[in-house]
């Protein structure tokens, strides 16, 4: 890994959430200094490259139609091939990123994958790097979704999940209990989560106003402390039914500070090897899409210049 840029954008954060039509304009701004960024910082040139590999999908349409159109473009420029990624594939092979000269171990496999993002939850079989399964996903919300929705009620700005991380450091994450769903199997589901806590605060904030101010930090860490029972309880049934040792987390939430501890202390109490990834390889880059790349680039994976971007893409 030779360089790894992020351009972020900061124009939603007024409107808590994502605007599809905003986030591809801001693309379209930020693609040619992003990547010119990224090849200074390697030190290299665009003759020095030997394939393009962009997201494909999922994601939202308009703002991987940009990344599509310039990544076509710039191979058919080049005369390099095309690699087109999965970004939940990406997110699970962000375990893979070296920079040069680290030393690291990888998760070997077949390991258990929680990818955890804003759009989706995932348990993933981890086979080889190109061969993983979704063993288990969720019916409704994804986990990040839940903790942005969460954070909306609690009046965060967007993107909350950060911040109730940074607030529930001082909560009691006993403070309120929130209902967990039945779900049989290894899928998922949030959407009950959020509707018991709008509930539970509409009823609270009924006799006193000022509750959400006065409980903040009960109320992250309680909510924070819900969300990381559930992904784990999944988790653990998927470790016993694939029989792995080898488990890891990915995606967004996967930065969160409390998932991390509660699945490292889980993790030496039941002898699995835990996989965390650095907090800069959890959340969206480009670094994840790289390291998938090379592998399909290593196994001649490539695609033609009538590729077109699939929002709800899957694997
Ligand atoms: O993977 P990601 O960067 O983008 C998507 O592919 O969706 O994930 C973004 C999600 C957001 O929902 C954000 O609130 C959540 O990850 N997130 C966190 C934390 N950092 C990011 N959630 C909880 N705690 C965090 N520290
Ligand atoms: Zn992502």
């Amino acid at each position: 890994m030779l360089s790894n840029h992020i351009a972020n954008q900061q124009i939603h954060a007024g409107y808590g959430g994502v605007v599809p039509e905003l986030a591809s304009r801001a693309h379209l701004q930020n693609i040619v200094p992003v990547i010119d960024c990224a090849l200074k910082t390697a030190g290299i040139n665009v003759n020095n490259l030997s394939a393009i590999a962009f997201t494909r999908g999922p994601g939202l349409l308009g703002s991987l139609l940009v990344g599509v159109s310039f990544a076509k473009t710039m191979a058919l420029a080049l005369n390099v091939p095309l690699i087109e990624v999965n970004h939940m594939q990406a997110h699970v092979l962000a375990h893979f990123i070296k920079k040069p000269g680290e030393i690291k171990t990888f998760p070997r496999f077949p390991f258990i994958c929680l990818t955890v993002s804003g759009g989706h939850t995932q348990l993933v079989l981890v086979k080889n790097y190109l061969d993983m399964n979704i063993v288990g996903e969720t019916i409704d919300d994804a986990a990040g979704e839940a903790f942005d929705k969460a954070a909306k009620l609690l009046d965060l700005p967007y993107p909350g999940g950060p911040l109730i991380d940074k607030l529930a450091a001082t909560g009691n994450k006993y403070a309120f209990k929130f209902s967990k769903p039945n779900i049989p199997g290894l899928n998922y589901s949030f959407s009950g989560l959020k509707t018991s806590i709008l509930y539970f605060l509409r009823d609270q904030t009924t006799s006193d106003s000022n509750f959400i101010e006065k409980n903040k930090a009960d109320l992250c860490a309680s909510i924070q402390h819900t969300i990381v029972e559930i992904l784990t309880d999944k988790l653990l049934l998927a470790i016993k039914k694939y029989k792995v040792k080898d488990v890891a987390i990915a995606g967004g939430v996967s930065a969160n500070s409390y998932l991390r501890n509660y699945l490292s202390e889980l993790s030496a109490a039941n002898d699995i090897n835990l996989f965390v990834p650095p907090i800069e390889y959890c959340t969206d880059n480009a670094a994840m899409i790289a390291i998938a790349g090379y592998y399909k680039f290593l196994n001649n994976e490539f695609c033609l210049q009538d590729v077109s971007p699939v929002a709800g893409l899957s694997f």
